[in-house]
């Protein structure tokens, strides 16, 4: 497809941590899938991550190479996309700043998340100004590349929603400059952690892409199984089995479907079937770890890498601008 035919996507993901398996399959996964068939933008989304870490905000930085890492290492091809760090492209948080102009309060207070986050993040005191602009900043981000596509997982749906609203209102006054940005919804298999919860970094529970086959093992083979299975002779069911989550996300069809089957008919013992995902695992990060241990050797090269990705959205970002000082005409 030629380069101008290519509809504009854009995507960020928050440095608050390594990448674990739910990120991956949740978003990441994506990212490089789309990365050849559109103009993709990738944001590391430092400003975002502050939002709920200020009180923490020196491990940011870190996170943000470690992120890069990861992206890197999954085979994002910074030549294709362009990956930057949100906080290096000032614009943003000067759009941000126009479009909460335009933002009625009533729009973002009826954010579901925001409450909803603000019980998930208990320990964190969010209940700043900030962090009730969350969604207006991710509506910044988006269009100021005029994006016309936003893969993200079902969770981000209302704040695609506020942002398609706040765009059309900007629209409306200053004049048509962008697009209504549309949501493509990435299926987000539901992974659990190695508890049986959700996986997530706050709940200790999550496999991280960086782990070692061996702790890979580690934390897979005690994983919690469907309760209905007390002895290698009772049968299970698989969609009440935490750890068939993982196959969900990473075995192929076939092969799921015949280990279901003997679940279902007790016959395969949880561990085989769990030596399975296992091996998916370990075979299919292999590459990832090699690119990893090259690129965790050269910080320098990422950081490097970056500050090109950060050049070519600034590039892009002050042209937008351009168009909307003029549009506001101030
Ligand atoms: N809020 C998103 C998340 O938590 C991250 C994000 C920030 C984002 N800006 C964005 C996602 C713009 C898509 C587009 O996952
Ligand atoms: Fe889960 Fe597999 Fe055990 Fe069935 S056999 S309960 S799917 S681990």
């Amino acid at each position: 497809m030629s380069e101008q035919k290519k509809k504009t996507v854009f995507s960020g993901i928050r440095p608050t941590g390594p990448a674990h398996l739910g990120n991956y399959a949740g978003a990441m996964r994506n990212w490089v899938l789309l990365q050849d068939k559109y103009k993709c933008f990738y944001s590391i989304v430092t400003w975002h991550a502050l939002s709920s870490e200020y009180q923490n905000s020196k491990i940011i930085k870190e996170y943000t190479l470690e992120m890069a890492i990861d992206l890197l290492s999954i085979g994002l091809d910074p030549e294709e996309c362009v990956l930057f760090v949100q906080s290096d492209v000032k614009e943003h948080a000067e759009l941000h700043l126009l479009l909460s102009m335009v933002t009625p309060l009533p729009w973002v207070e009826r954010v579901p998340t925001f409450k909803d986050m603000q019980k998930e993040l208990a320990d964190r005191d969010i209940n700043t100004y900030g962090y009730l602009g969350y969604p207006v900043l991710q509506t910044a981000d988006i269009i100021l590349y005029k994006a016309e596509i936003v893969p993200v997982g079902e969770d981000q749906a209302a704040h695609l929603e506020l942002a398609r609203e706040i765009t059309r209102r900007f629209n409306r006054l200053f004049g048509h400059i962008f697009p209504e940005p549309q949501i493509m919804l990435t299926e987000t298999p539901r992974l659990a952690g190695t508890d049986g919860r959700k996986m997530s970094k706050s709940f200790g529970n999550a496999i991280y892409l960086k782990d070692r086959p061996e702790v890979i093992k580690a934390k897979i083979a005690p994983m919690v199984t469907d309760t209905r299975r007390q002895r290698r002779s009772d049968a299970g069911e698989p969609n009440d089995c935490p750890a068939f989550t993982l196959h969900n996300a990473f075995v192929e069809k076939e092969r799921r479907e015949e280990l279901a089957q003997a679940c279902r008919t007790a016959g395969i013992g949880c561990l085989d079937c769990k030596k399975v995902v296992i091996e998916s695992l370990i075979h299919l990060f292999e590459p990832y770890r090699e690119k990893r241990t090259k690129l965790e050797g050269n910080p320098d090269l990422v950081w490097g890498t970056l500050e090109q990705g950060n050049a070519r959205a600034r590039k892009a970002a002050q042209k937008t601008m351009a168009e909307v000082r003029a549009a506001i005409g101030i």
